[in-house]
């Protein structure tokens, strides 16, 4: 087996002041205090080089999990750690978070609204990341913008337009330009291609595809699309109410499904 890269343990996430019996919900409604239990108690590895789907009916969890690993949400409980570092990335301070955020990791939030400054320019945007992760000579920014808007398949003469004047998938596109702006080591794609008609959507997978054999980035995936998820990711991690209830290798997940939950949300995307 491959190193991981990054290792998640007992990640937890309540909303509301919670209680000793919130862990122990089954749902992700506390019956005793009525806290969200956005995340309950997820562990998982994540391996150098793959595509990690995870899968789930909405408000399992999944966008949580990600935005948690990525710094925009602390957890309540659990720990986080890279390989090679000691240290829990959640005890780290925030000057520590950033320098991981901008140096290393890259994000595509399932709302464009989210990942986007609709007040700057497309190519701001994806500056923006070069700048945080300390690119400061105005034609390196230029030259790396250029690669990108290639890279991303955008087209360059829309690098001074404004994010609301494009397309979804360009929205999109400029969302993967910026995430990898850094050429980070782990990649977060949180439903990347929800509300693109199929065509915008396929391309744009084929793209991620592309992007991840040259780049041989490790990325975690939200998908609730059995397509994008079989299309995509190596391994796939089932939430349902904010818990990891099986998992495996996609090909297993979807060909034969264990649990009857898996096996629900596999036979109705059929
Ligand atoms: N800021 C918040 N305050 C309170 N509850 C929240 C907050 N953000 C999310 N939740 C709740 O946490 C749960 C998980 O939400 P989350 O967005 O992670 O689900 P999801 O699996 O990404 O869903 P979707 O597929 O619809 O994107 C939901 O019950 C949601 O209502
Ligand atoms: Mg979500
Ligand atoms: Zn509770």
């Amino acid at each position: 087996m491959r190193d991981w890269i990054l290792k998640v343990e007992n990640l937890t996430k309540i909303y509301g002041d919670g209680c000793p019996n919130c862990l122990k919900s089954e749902t992700n409604k506390c019956p005793f205090c009525r806290a969200t239990i956005a995340v309950n108690s997820v562990s998982l590895a994540l391996y150098s080089g793959e595509i990690l789907g995870i899968m789930g009916e909405s408000g399992s969890g999944k966008s949580t999990l990600v935005r948690s690993l990525y710094f925009d949400i602390s957890p309540t409980l659990g720990e986080a750690y890279l390989n090679g570092e000691e240290r829990n990335i959640f005890n780290f301070n925030s000057q520590e978070k950033r320098k991981l955020r901008n140096f290393n990791m890259g994000m595509v939030y399932q709302s464009p609204y989210r990942g986007l400054n609709f007040e700057i320019t497309a190519g701001g945007n994806v500056a923006e990341k070069l700048l945080m992760a300390n690119w400061r000579s105005y034609s390196n920014i230029r030259r790396r913008l250029i690669d990108l808007f290639e890279k991303t398949e955008l087209p360059l003469n829309r690098m001074d337009d404004f994010p609301a004047t494009l397309s979804g998938g360009m929205q999109q596109r400029i969302q993967i330009a910026k995430a990898l702006a850094n050429n980070p080591e782990i990649l977060f794609l949180d439903e990347p291609t929800s509300g693109l008609d199929l065509s915008v959507q396929a391309r744009l997978l084929d793209l991620i595809k592309k992007i991840q054999q040259e780049l041989k980035i490790s990325i975690i995936l939200v998908s609730h699309d059995l397509g994008v998820i079989r299309l995509l990711a190596d391994r796939v991690l089932v939430m349902r109410e904010g818990r990891i209830i099986e998992s495996g290798l996609t090909d297993q997940i979807l060909e034969d499904p264990q649990h009857p939950y898996t096996q629900l949300l596999v036979n109705s995307m059929l």
